[in-house]
């Protein structure tokens, strides 16, 4: 086969959270991907970076009291930290915000301009009069305009499941302000996907070429419509300032390159900062990013992306002068047990927890390797199924093969391996163990191309077993208590074929486990890197036998989920990029990377109210508490037990002012129900002191 030349690229994580068990899906199947093509001698450029723009990294920041940069910075190396523990080599890991994305972004753009494929209207939104700005569909909470729950967002309801757009809301509220939101128009900049030329070639892109795994190509026919159909609608590219992303040329920094715009162009942004800062050569760039080269571009991605990277970004690059993807593989979610990832139960799983609670990122890509397919279907984790498949296929069947073989060719042969002489080559029944092999590494060789990685798995761990029973059958510690010649011989031959099998089985392997497949090349003397064209070299020698992998235990299993539950937020679904309708990118507010600050989102959760303190009692049987009659305007009176007995005189405190947690869930004491929190402050001197706010503050008004 001719040398390849492959650009390939992962999904570009938001800047705003942490890489956690679901992303490293996505990176793992691309890595070994990369892996196994690099091994076939192939030329591949993998590429990634952060995704750095958009109104959620702009709040986050703001939260945090950082900038957008000083935040994208940090998060930066964090993600670059955990791909490199788990292996996921890139040879660029960028960021959307450099100067590459900015310059490519706006050729684009003005490319498509020049060909008549921008369009400018006004959009009517939700617009958050206090913060200025505004809102994506996700900083607005409201009434469900179907079952009246309250504080969902502003496209779906968790309660009853109902989409609906914002705007449908019922007593709408902005999460970043709390401020009752206005409707507001401005002009927009469209990319015209709905004109013919688009639709055209979207139609060619789509169904020919076998671009698209055939689950997606049937899903672009429903989202293409008939033919005249007019099923695609102009795609919104721009934002109103604020807005933390690159200013459109020619609007004054008024109107921004909406995130997703310039997110897919950060892929070749990527690729020409690894071609320049590696001085590779300019033609590298005309030959991975223009058209005409026989060079392939191929993306990896998560299914919810598929609309973004299956229409947009190919009808986009394809009128504006670039190169069009070669194949766009789409992978199914994550479960975890079954079920989504969940803060609550401890399975939103973050990568850097993983590997400080000690655990093997190898054990991690095994597991997920064994599981993946070539389709969008998802996959589970199920934790107890990882202990036990990691512990009997990796450490149980493959690497007790050299741990059991070695021992004895470095004890009674000084570690040198007897090779295939000639006139057997080729014979089975002889090196049943290494001619087996090659077969079972052809078969895993076909399938990591087709990115078939279970099947992959099945055939090599198959092999394993057989060599495991080779060595049984032939019970080498019977043959070494003996001491004549043949028995010496066939305990070296038997060996030595393990051991060569094994080897074959290391390269087949080495695309899942990087690190122990290059431990193992050193023991056995193997040429690093290893190349599968290398694969049937005989295996001349082995070092002592070094331990190489430990089993997992259980007790680490729940060591991780215990770390990662989060038991101060009530269950809710965590929000996950794996978890959310392709349309509402745009809104995806990412897990925390730091506990120890809460966003202004959590801050809001709190309903703060002015309330008048309509009545104060003492209660019969308890030292510290008052009992507070609040008259909390719009959400009408309520009763709060309030431990400030020690401070106040009941009859002081009727018709003052203070402030109330209205939102607190309702809590039984022993003298009655309290539904609410009264503010106060106190120190380590003595003394309570309740809020009150400045004159002019009426009952209900929020306090924010
Ligand atoms: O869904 C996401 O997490 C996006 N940050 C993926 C962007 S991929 C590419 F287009 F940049
Ligand atoms: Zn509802």
């Amino acid at each position: 086969m001719p040398r390849r030349r492959i650009l390939v690229t992962s999904a570009l994580p938001y800047a705003n959270g942490a890489i956690h068990l679901g992303h490293l899906v996505e990176y793992i199947q691309t890595d070994i991907w990369v892996r196994f093509q690099r091994m076939q001698g192939h030329e591949v450029h993998y590429v990634g970076a952060d995704d750095t723009h958009g109104t959620p990294v702009m709040l986050r920041a703001e939260s945090e009291g950082l900038t957008p940069e000083q935040l994208i910075e940090r998060v930066w190396k964090e993600h670059d930290r955990d791909f490199k523990n788990f292996s996921v080599g890139f040879d660029n890991y960028y960021s959307t915000h450099s100067p590459e994305n900015r310059a490519l972004c706006e050729e684009i753009y003005g490319k498509l301009e020049q060909s008549g494929l921008i369009t400018k209207r006004p959009v009517e939104q939700f617009y958050d009069p206090v913060k200025a700005m505004f809102l994506p569909d996700r900083f607005i909470k409201g009434e469900c305009p179907k079952c009246g729950a309250k504080d969902q967002y502003g496209d779906s309801c968790e309660v009853c499941g109902a989409t609906y757009s914002p705007t449908e809301l019922k007593n709408p509220y902005s999460t970043v302000s709390g401020a009752e939101p206005v409707r507001k128009s401005s002009e927009h900049h469209f990319f015209k996907l709905s004109d013919p030329r688009c639709e055209g070639f979207l139609r060619r892109y789509t169904q020919g070429e076998g671009h698209l795994q055939s689950e997606a190509a049937n899903k672009m026919k429903e989202w293409l419509g008939e033919a005249g159909e007019g099923k695609l609608s102009d795609w919104d590219i721009s934002r109103d300032a604020p807005y933390f992303g690159f200013p459109i040329p020619g609007t004054d920094e008024k109107k921004f390159f909406y995130v997703w715009l310039d997110a897919p162009v950060g892929y070749f942004a990527s690729f020409t900062h690894h071609v320049r800062s590696k001085k590779l050569g300019e033609h590298l760039l005309q030959d991975f990013l223009r058209p005409g080269s026989h060079t392939e571009m191929v993306h990896f991605i998560g299914k919810d992306i598929l609309y973004f990277h299956a229409l947009f970004w190919p009808a986009m690059l394809e009128h504006a002068g670039f190169r069009t993807p070669s194949k766009v593989f789409a992978h199914g979610f994550l479960t975890v047990n079954g079920e989504k990832m969940s803060k609550s139960r401890g399975t939103f799983i973050t990568a850097n927890s993983f590997i400080e609670q000690g655990l093997n990122p190898e054990w991690l890509r095994y597991y997920y390797a064994a599981k993946l397919g070539p389709t969008m279907e998802d996959i589970d984790l199920n934790l107890d199924d990882f202990v036990a498949r990691v512990n009997s296929d990796l450490v149980g069947k493959f690497i007790n093969i050299l741990s059991r073989a070695s021992g004895f060719v470095v004890k009674h042969f000084d570690g040198q391996l007897l090779e295939p002489t000639p006139d057997m080559q080729g014979k089975e029944v002889s090196w049943p163990a290494t001619f087996r092999a090659i077969a079972a590494a052809e078969e895993a060789k076909e399938a990591y191309e087709g990115r078939e990685y279970g099947k992959a798995m099945r055939a090599i761990m198959r092999h394993a077993d057989r060599i495991n029973e080779l060595f049984d059958a032939a019970k080498p510690w019977e043959l070494a208590k003996k001491n004549d010649a043949e028995s010496r011989n066939l305990l070296h031959t038997v060996c030595s074929d393990c051991i060569s099998g094994f080897k074959v089985l290391t390269y087949a392997l080495a695309p899942i486990l990087p690190v122990t497949s290059e431990r193992i090349a050193k023991l056995l003397n193997l040429p690093l890197p290893l190349k599968w064209v290398n694969i049937d070299l005989p295996c001349k020698k082995t070092l002592p036998y070094e331990h190489l992998m430990t089993r997992v235990d259980a007790k680490q299993i729940t060591a991780l989920t215990e770390v990662n539950k989060e038991s101060l937020k009530p269950a809710a679904p965590a929000p996950h990029s794996q978890q959310r309708h392709a349309q509402h990118q745009e809104n995806a507010v990412e897990a925390a990377t730091e506990p120890a600050t809460i966003s202004i989102d959590d801050f809001t959760k709190i309903d703060l109210r002015i309330a008048r303190i309509a009545n104060a009692e003492h209660v019969e049987g308890a030292d510290k508490l008052l009992k507070l009659t609040l008259d909390v305007g719009e959400l009408g009176t309520k009763q709060v037990f309030a431990g400030i007995k020690s401070a106040y005189d009941p009859a002081t405190l009727v018709g003052r002012l203070t402030v109330v947690v209205a939102n607190l869930a309702p809590r039984k004491m022993k003298f009655g129900m309290s539904e609410g929190m009264v503010l106060a402050a106190s120190g380590d001197a003595p003394g309570l002191f309740i809020l009150s706010p400045d004159s002019g503050a009426q009952p209900g008004m929020r306090v924010k």
